[in-house]
């Protein structure tokens, strides 16, 4: 079926010290071998990438064009704020997963609004680093179905 671009932004790579009553003690890296494991047993390889910067997560997403059926992302801080974000998944029109190890929407007023859902086809959130593995079942279990719906029927 091809590759997941797994795109985490700002501060994620400090789980496992970072605010761990909130975020969970597993460590990204951890996260993404469980996500390559699944991705193996999914039929998908995985390409996980990190970034605290805005404008290189839009090279990366705009880079996903022809090279990954979809992406999973954790825009850390940027959900709430970065129409860049938004505006580099409409142009490429990939189906997204928006994930996040907390629940935002039971956390700070600001938190509540993310900028990038309305280019997402869904969300998993408040499960810790298994929200990631959700949102990559949920993403391949959505491939799947287009996938279906676009073969020729072999009657
Ligand atoms: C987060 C939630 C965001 O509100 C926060 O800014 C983060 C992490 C999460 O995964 O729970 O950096 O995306």
């Amino acid at each position: 079926m091809g590759a997941v671009l797994v795109l985490s932004g700002p501060n994620l790579q400090l789980l496992g010290v970072r605010e761990p009553e909130m975020y969970g003690s597993e460590t990204l890296s951890s996260i993404h071998d469980r996500l390559t494991d699944r991705g193996r047993a999914l039929g998908v390889s995985i390409d996980a990438r990190q970034s605290n910067h805005e404008g290189e997560l839009v090279t990366w997403i705009g880079s996903a064009l022809g090279a990954c059926a979809g992406i999973l992302f954790n825009p850390g801080a940027y959900t709430h704020t970065s129409i860049a974000l938004y505006d580099a998944l409409r142009a490429v029109r990939l189906p997204c997963v928006e994930v996040h190890l907390s629940h935002p929407d039971a956390r700070e007023g600001f938190r509540r609004r993310s900028r990038i859902a309305p280019a997402c086809i869904g969300r998993v959130s408040g499960f810790g680093g298994d929200s990631y593995l959700l949102g990559l079942d949920g993403l391949v279990a959505f491939l799947n179905r287009q996938t279906t719906q676009h073969e020729p029927s072999r009657g």
